[in-house]
């Protein structure tokens, strides 16, 4: 039995025949981050990130009632317009964990047509973008099967469907700013799914910058289940799941009074702290190249020497997500073409800001 019967949707009209729905949705940058799990996909503490606006995936989702209701689903996948077998046990086991909440999933034979903004291995992870877009459009299926969802329920259904694909995929549903994972002192906030930063963001944060600089974008080292596992006998999990319920506290504060020297240190360290955890488990990994710390250092040294308030932070990889406000666009791109493109592979660098989260096409 499940602990989460409110997102078990009943059959309540006829299932349509056919038709085609199309979503896109964002990937997201953890600005605290969620690095440790419980099954099934529950965080072992609260994280809170920018949903991002162009890197993005976009899914065309073709459905046809099937003749005869088979045992299993009954699905095909094309990855910018090609076959990707190796995309699909991610999908059927994703299919599985979520076909108790959209009991229609075997009447159908689907085709899942995806594709991203950014490119392919750059290093920028898709799951996030990739799991929550598909949610978005099973769940719009679902309103056209139930129609009495409301907007927000299917929001929040979306955004627990999507944990079960990938778990930070659940905060790229909604935006500006998300929060995942239950914490004392932000109401409405769940384990199960996310919820958009529920107080008045000061406006410093509005239009947000991010640059995502690709250093490195080879084949991820470590797969995040192999890191979320990394934490279950880390000596040092206990307290870094107290340090991230702390700084969630800090950075709720300092998001609402836009104070941008304490979101620089609650980021950077947050960021620093991801990869120690990945340094200091056994097995022990470094991701970052040496490239990702000339470019911090440079970042240290720009700040210094003009007052800017950029700052860094890291995903489980060597790229480096540049964030800034939107004043400082002008200056901060002229910094990054004339002193980091030298440091990105290829010189790519991706142009981002904060963004508004999954839509319907
Ligand atoms: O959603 P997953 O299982 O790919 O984990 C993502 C983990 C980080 O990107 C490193 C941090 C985060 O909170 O997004």
């Amino acid at each position: 039995m499940t602990d989460y019967p409110q997102f078990i949707s009943p059959i309540v009209s006829e299932l349509p025949e056919e038709g085609v729905l199309s979503c896109s949705a964002p990937s997201n940058i953890a600005l605290v981050k969620y690095w440790g799990k419980r099954p099934i996909q529950l965080p072992e503490n609260t994280s809170i990130s920018f949903t991002l606006d162009n890197c993005k995936t976009t899914t065309i989702l073709k459905y046809k009632r099937r003749n005869v209701v088979g045992e299993d689903f009954d699905f095909d996948l094309l990855f910018e317009g090609k076959p990707k077998p190796d995309f699909k046990p991610k999908i059927q086991n994703f299919l599985y964990r979520i076909q108790e909440y959209l009991p229609f999933l075997k009447q159908y034979t689907f085709m899942i047509e995806t594709s991203n903004t950014f490119p392919h291995s750059s290093g920028i992870a898709s799951s996030a973008s990739g799991m929550s877009a598909l949610a978005y459009c099973l769940v719009q299926l679902e309103k056209k099967i139930n129609p009495d969802i409301s907007d927000s329920e299917l929001l929040q259904k979306s955004s627990f469907l999507a944990r079960l694909g990938s778990g930070s995929a659940c905060r790229s549903i909604e935006g500006p700013i998300t929060v995942w994972g239950k914490h004392p002192y932000i109401d409405g906030s769940s384990d199960a799914f996310a919820i958009p930063f529920p107080f008045l963001v000061h406006q410093n944060f509005n239009n947000y910058q991010d640059t995502i600089l690709l250093i490195d974008k080879g084949e991820k080292q470590v797969s995040s289940t192999v890191g979320h596992d990394l934490m279950h006998d880390h000596p040092f999990a206990a307290k870094r799941f107290e340090q991230a319920t702390d700084n969630s506290t800090k950075l709720k504060e300092v998001l609402i009074s836009g104070d941008l020297d304490a979101f620089i240190q609650i980021v950077e360290s947050e960021a620093l702290t991801l990869h120690a955890m990945m340094m200091t488990s056994l097995p022990y990994f470094i991701l970052m190249k040496p490239n990702t710390l000339l470019v911090l250092q440079k970042i240290w040294e720009y700040r210094a020497a003009t007052g800017s308030k950029i700052c860094f932070t890291l995903d489980a990889g060597a790229n480096v997500h540049i964030l800034y406000p939107y004043t400082e666009k002008k200056e901060v791109l002229g910094f990054i073409t004339n002193e980091l493109v030298a440091y990105c592979q290829n010189g790519q660098y991706i142009c981002d800001k904060i963004g508004f989260g999954a839509k319907l096409l």
